[in-house]
């Protein structure tokens, strides 16, 4: 899809610029696509309730239709626009999470089109922490459909610029607000099964919604696809090949390298505690922070890097599975799964 002169407007995220976001609203009220910043990523946003927008978004990401969007709302009024119920215990979650990076997956109102929702009779919703997003959504007077702006299957975008980078061309206007806080997506949460059951992994910990409504459902990863078409695809995928080394085998580290380099290919670390030592030219070696929180802000950036920098291999190491953690394995893990073994990508 082109056509489009890609815009990039400056907008400051503590005072969003008034006439900017009518210009966007406007763009979303004409059925067009304008990404806008989140706390978690980047969103491609579209009038959720306007079938042809949300076939836009489809086509401009490169995205297989049976795997829903996410609705973005800026009041308790948007909530009960899209959801047909709102179980007691979502309630609780609300009141606690919202707005900020938890999506609770919730019965659909029959007003929200069966292309936001890939079929499906449940619908995905947010409510972002983010005032140029929470403005956006306020002055376009409608739900937004928010899927992070990158090409199916890429990593998500956490600049405007990794926006540009996937989408110039196809969209009329990215609002760019500086990179994003969190750095990985909302944690999606189904809320319609007892005991609830987290989809994906994302900004608010298990811990944190376990602390406040008790233990979630655990499900076997296979029922998991089943119920979350987004989990089904590979995605977070850089064009290197993607492998991960657990921290307390620096052999393997060692030995994956030296391994490249006999077939001659070019090698990207993302290290946290491991080193290389007696580095060769053909390594690139990006040191990413040790706290979990910092790490996961850098993760999508640190791939796209390694990637334009051409190298063949990227060697992540793992991180502990706690708090943040756990999404960020979660990336990890599709980022390096077989494009052979699954399809394609998501988004
Ligand atoms: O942080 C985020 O959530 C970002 C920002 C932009 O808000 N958005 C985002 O959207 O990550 P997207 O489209 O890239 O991911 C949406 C995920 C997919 O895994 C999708 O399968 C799942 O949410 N999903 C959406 N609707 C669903 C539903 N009704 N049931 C189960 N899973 C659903
Ligand atoms: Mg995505």
């Amino acid at each position: 899809m082109a056509g489009f002169s890609t815009r990039i407007l400056a907008i400051d995220p503590a005072a969003p610029d008034r006439r900017i976001i009518a210009e966007a609203a406007a763009l979303i009220r004409a059925g067009q696509l304008v990404a806008f910043p989140t706390e978690t990523v980047y969103g491609l946003g579209a009038d959720a309730l306007n079938p042809s927008a949300l076939r836009r978004v489809y086509a401009v990401k490169g995205r297989p239709p049976d795997n829903p969007l996410i609705l973005h709302i800026a009041d308790r009024a948007g909530l009960s626009w899209v959801a047909a119920t709102v179980p007691a215990l979502a309630f609780a979650l609300i009141e606690a999470f919202w707005p900020g990076p938890l999506t609770l997956v919730l019965p659909k109102a029959p007003r929200v089109p069966e292309l936001a929702t890939g079929g499906l009779e449940t619908v995905a919703v947010r409510m972002p922490a983010h005032p140029v997003a929470l403005a956006l959504i306020e002055a376009a007077r409608t739900p937004l459909a928010g899927p992070s702006a990158n090409r199916s299957g890429r990593p998500s975008p956490t600049t405007a610029q990794h926006v540009f980078d996937d989408l110039h061309g196809t969209i009329p206007l990215i609002l760019d607000a500086g990179p994003t806080a969190i750095g990985v997506e909302s944690t999606v949460l189904d809320v319609t099964s007892t005991p609830p059951v987290i989809l994906r992994p994302g900004g608010v910990s298990e811990e944190a919604i376990a602390a406040l409504i008790g233990p979630l459902q655990k499900t076997a990863a296979l029922a998991l696809r089943r119920r979350s078409p987004g989990t089904r695809y590979r995605h977070y995928s850089p064009k290197a090949t993607v492998q991960l080394i657990d921290p307390n085998q620096p052999e393997r580290l060692r030995s994956a390298i030296a391994e490249a380099l006999r077939h001659g290919q070019r090698v990207g670390c993302l290290l946290r505690q491991l080193d290389v030592h007696g580095g060769s030219p053909e390594v690139i070696v990006s040191r990413m922070p040790g706290c979990l929180s910092n790490y996961a802000r850098a993760l999508f950036a640190g791939l796209r890097s390694l990637d334009a920098q051409g190298v063949d291999l990227i060697l992540v190491e793992a991180v502990p599975e706690e708090g943040i953690g756990a999404a960020v394995m979660d990336r990890l893990r599709r980022a390096a799964s077989s494009p052979d073994s699954e399809p394609p990508s998501e988004g």
